[in-house]
């Protein structure tokens, strides 16, 4: 999806506009004329202008009803007797260079005032853009620590860990191509008393020695799995795995070196997924990283006075919760909290980020609210950091319920992937047969290159497209659909303009905006919806939402089908002019998150 924003960068060869967010953006603009409309009728208030629905304008500005209620509390005032009197004062008010943009301002009844963008206005606008491209830069450009992905040694990664590095990876792009220098750390859990059951088990099972190589995860998780049993039952094996984590702790060489020997295989296991998934400049950091540091944290939060001693274990209670944060257990030894406490710390004052971003399931909500108020109270927000929590739903299977395999193990993320991909390459076959392509060695290659393309752009997009709040239905049906909004549907209508310019027997560039025509309102539509790229980044770059890129993306096909199949592109010049949206809108439907190869569509077009 960031593809998207040095996409239109590029194109251009003399080099593109350079325009911040808010400058580029169309809804910035709107909102600066209402703003002084406001001042002038209501002295200061918030605007609120948004997207409208298109049968009434391009954007709406919904402040009327609100101020009007407000001046019925406060005993009226002159003129205003309906909320759509309030909308026409607003109107009246916009600036005098308003009208070069809007072609018309319409007042509602309910005082919401719609404005349609002028014909004149929007072509200047899209004329710029095809004749000097348009690269985007953040308004300010941050430090940014992205905590992201982020699986467990030892056991396999599953789909909770598939949306973390999703989620996490895109924003990292989007932040990386508007010019914030990223961090992107995956916060491995590599440490932590589950170490100690599981080195001894495996001493008694003499599988710490052999090759680091032979070691795998499917096989670690076994032995997990009955670590814990044996932990939970026998007090002899409970004592000799307590012992073992002081040990390791304590960085005695046997521990040491069996808990590398462990990490190793571990990370052969993500390292796949993440070549798979094309995921980059991903930093390992786990949580081992933080445990010189703890003891340190702990002693600086004590002497801010935030900590509690309860039944030996020191807390801190924050405004968030009335359970605390443990920052030491009472046996001495640091868990998940204070690690989280140090990491936070020492993302702010050794990184020096101004933002840091969390990447985690919305069931550990409370957990990172609970660090964010313990950061603010110990003073390291001090310096303007700020802190989210990008949170996410579940992935449930078919049925609603959560996502395991026919046998109820939790579902491997490989096998998700090799399945979408299975299906993809199906999918392939069945389309080169039908249309008499012989599959030699070489198309056979390609086919399968791009069936993994495919699966894989396809288990991302369904997963971005989700607001990400919700709990979603993990189904290869519906993320292969070619008709559905779906990764193969906008990798469909790149392949179909890309083979309309393969097909225009002239040079592209050599034609002149003088004669692109927004009269047609498909043509409108499509001019409209690459104007609002800018608009829509924003948003994302504040709330962290990439389904609403998605949304764009989606539409900017959707948009582009109807454009196609309503306006020809042969003919008089006029209608050629057509083409150039076209060069801009594969760029920006050209986008990196997707995996897309340029041979990945041939078969798909054909
Ligand atoms: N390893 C954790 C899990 O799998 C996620 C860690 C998220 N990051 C953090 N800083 N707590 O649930």
């Amino acid at each position: 999806l960031a593809g998207s924003v040095r996409a239109v960068a590029s194109a251009v060869e003399a080099g593109p506009a350079v325009k911040t967010l808010s400058e580029a953006s169309l809804q910035a603009q709107v909102e600066g004329f209402f703003a002084r409309a406001l001042a002038d009728v209501a002295g200061e208030a918030k605007v609120m202008v948004a997207p409208a629905d298109p049968r009434f304008g391009d954007y709406q500005c919904n402040n009327a009803m609100g101020l009007f209620k407000q001046s019925k509390k406060e005993g009226g005032k002159e003129g205003w007797k309906s909320p759509r009197d309030v909308g026409e004062a607003i109107k009246d008010a916009l600036p005098a260079e308003a009208s070069e943009l809007f072609e018309e301002v319409n007042v509602a009844p309910q005082g919401f005032i719609t404005v349609k963008l002028s014909p004149q206005w929007l072509h200047k606008q899209v004329a710029e853009l095809f004749d000097h491209g348009l690269q985007l830069r953040s308004s300010m450009s941050q430090r940014i620590v992205i905590d992201y992905s982020s699986p467990n040694i030892a056991k396999e990664m599953h789909v909770g860990h598939l949306r973390s590095t999703i989620l996490g990876d895109t924003m990292a792009n989007l932040f990386e191509d508007l010019g914030h220098e990223v961090v992107r750390l995956n916060h491995v859990g590599d440490w932590g008393t589950q170490f100690g059951m599981l080195l001894e088990y495996m001493r008694r099972e003499e599988a710490l020695d052999g090759e680091a190589s032979s070691m795998v995860v499917s096989d670690l998780q076994k032995f997990y799995r009955s670590a814990k049993e044996a932990f939970d039952e026998d007090d002899e094996f409970r004592k000799k795995a307590q012992t073992n984590v002081v040990e390791l702790q304590s960085g005695a060489d046997w521990a040491r070196a069996a808990w590398n020997r462990i990490c190793e295989a571990s990370r052969k296991e993500f390292d796949t997924v993440y070549g798979r998934l094309q995921i980059r400049g991903l930093q390992e950091r786990g949580e081992s990283f933080y445990n010189k540091m703890l003891p340190g944290v702990v002693e600086e939060l004590q002497e801010k006075g935030l900590v509690t001693e309860s039944d030996g274990a020191l807390c801190v209670f924050t405004k968030v919760s009335e359970t605390p944060l443990i920052v030491q257990k009472a046996d001495g030894g640091f868990g998940y909290d204070s690690t989280d406490c140090a990491a936070v710390q020492h993302r702010i004052n050794e990184e020096n980020a101004n933002r840091v971003i969390y990447v985690i399931d919305n069931g550990q909500e409370l957990h990172m609210r609970m660090v964010f108020s313990a950061a603010e109270q110990a003073g390291w927000l001090s310096g303007g950091a700020r802190l989210d929590f990008m949170g996410f739903g579940l992935v449930q299977g078919q049925d609603g319920k959560k996502f395991k395999t026919r046998s109820g193990e939790v579902v491997r993320l490989r096998d998700l992937l090799d399945e979408a991909a299975d299906r993809s390459e199906v999918e392939l076959r069945k389309r080169a047969e039908n249309a008499n392509i012989v599959l030699d060695e070489d198309k056979e290659r390609k086919l399968k290159q791009n069936a993994e393309s495919i699966g894989v752009a396809a288990v991302k997009y369904f997963d971005l497209r989700q607001n990400r709040n919700s709990d979603y239905r993990f189904s290869y049906d519906s993320m292969l659909d070619p008709k559905g909004n779906t990764a193969v549907y906008v990798l469909y209508a790149y392949a179909r303009i890309a083979g309309v310019l393969r097909r225009a027997d002239f040079e592209i560039g050599t034609l002149s905006t003088t004669d692109l025509e927004l009269t047609e309102a498909p043509e409108r539509a499509l001019a409209l919806r690459l104007l609002r790229l800018p608009e829509v980044i924003a948003q994302v770059e504040d709330d962290l939402f990439p389904s609403r890129l998605v949304d764009h993306m989606y539409g900017l096909a959707t948009d582009f089908s109807s454009f196609y199949t309503e306006c020809p592109v042969v003919g008089s010049e006029q209608q050629k002019s057509r083409l150039r949206p076209l060069r801009l809108l594969l760029r920006e439907l050209r986008l990196r998150d997707l995996a897309l190869r340029d041979s990945s569509v041939q078969l798909l077009v054909n």
